[in-house]
């Protein structure tokens, strides 16, 4: 199955392997993607044999870049270079998605020169930390505005530098998480409170980006969608949104972890978020991504076979050996 073409919406992928977005921070600090970012993409890229490839995060305005070295799909944004980085992708018959990131508390002032926002005054209650270490400030309504259409102006800017497809960040403890999980929402307001109330920034946000990239463009949304710690969000809670952002127009829903980020304490096993995309999967008709632990192509067959997902992401294995995909799938 892992080499049978999928299509999602307009774009047709050759298979269903997908490279999930890595952070490389190798930019200059300008946000520009230089020739040694170029490099890392072509390198995975060339053998052709990556169906989708979702490049790092990026940050959409300059309150939520994560890193010195984050790449930019901001104001900021450089058009040529992320031409380029496209280009390198497609070459031999990848697509190409860009994830939009804000990175709300797991920014600090020192990068972004701004005080850390969040939505609540709560530390993240991450290991190791992340952000400066203070407690972030609480975002109004008139500033979650500001970020929902910064949101759709960075999808704009992918979408004019040649992307198939844009990815809504929401996953690893940055801002949309930090609005989804209850350990980190504690707002009184419409943004707060019931998982619906946590899911109206998300609402907002798939809202702009649809009105501003049109009804055919790809939006996938990254989701993370359990915390895996007593009293943070839920598989159910996962399900729930999942039907929420279907509803809402999200044409590809891509799982992984929230507070505990990338990785699952006590799993290291092939598709450790497995319980969460078989649930996922069998309440919505978008295609899922699963990621994580797999290291050959025959687990990801494995996986693709027990229905726990339509897509296989293997990160850090690309990551390790740009070959991978080529080697795997001769
Ligand atoms: C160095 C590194 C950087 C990462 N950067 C991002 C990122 O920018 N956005 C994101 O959603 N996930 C990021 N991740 C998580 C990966 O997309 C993926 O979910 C994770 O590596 C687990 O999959 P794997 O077991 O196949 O490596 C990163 C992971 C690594 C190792």
């Amino acid at each position: 199955m892992l080499k049978e073409p999928v299509q999602i919406k307009n774009v047709t992928l050759k298979n269903r392997l997908v490279m999930p977005p890595m952070a490389t921070y190798k930019t200059a600090g300008d946000g520009k993607v230089t020739q040694d970012i170029l490099d890392y993409y072509a390198a995975r890229a060339a053998g052709g044999n990556i169906g989708l490839i979702i490049t790092e995060h990026g940050y959409i305005c300059r309150q939520g870049k994560a890193g010195e070295k984050q790449i930019s799909f901001a104001a900021d944004a450089d058009p040529e270079s992320l031409k380029k980085l496209v280009d390198v992708i497609h070459q031999n018959g990848s697509k190409a998605i860009a994830q939009l990131n804000h990175a709300g508390s797991a920014a600090s002032e020192a990068v972004t020169g701004e005080k850390p926002v969040s939505a609540s005054r709560v530390i993240l209650p991450v290991t190791p930390p992340m952000g400066d270490g203070t407690v972030p400030e609480e975002l109004t309504e008139a500033q979650i505005a500001e970020i929902v259409q910064a949101f759709a102006d960075a999808a704009v800017r992918a979408k004019d530098a040649g992307y198939d497809g844009v990815e809504i960040h929401s996953a690893h403890s940055y801002l949309l998480n930090q609005f989804y999980s209850p350990l980190t929402n504690q707002r009184a307001d419409a943004y707060g409170g019931s998982l619906d109330n946590r899911l109206r920034i998300h609402r907002e946000v798939i809202a702009a980006v649809r009105s501003a990239v049109g009804p055919d463009y790809l939006v996938a949304l990254r989701l993370g969608g359990c915390d895996y710690v007593e009293g943070g969000s839920t598989i159910e809670d996962s399900v729930y949104a999942a039907k929420v952002f279907e509803e809402a127009g999200v044409d590809l829903i891509d799982l992984s972890g929230g507070m505990c980020r990338f990785t699952r304490p006590g799993h290291e096993e092939a598709g450790y978020f497995k319980d969460m995309s078989l649930a996922v999967k069998a309440a919505v008709n978008v295609p899922v991504i699963l990621t994580g632990g797999v290291k050959t192509a025959e687990q990801a067959e494995a996986l693709l076979a027990e229905g726990a997902a339509d897509l296989i992401g293997v990160g850090r294995e690309l990551l390790k050996n740009p070959k991978w995909a080529d080697e795997q799938l001769a």
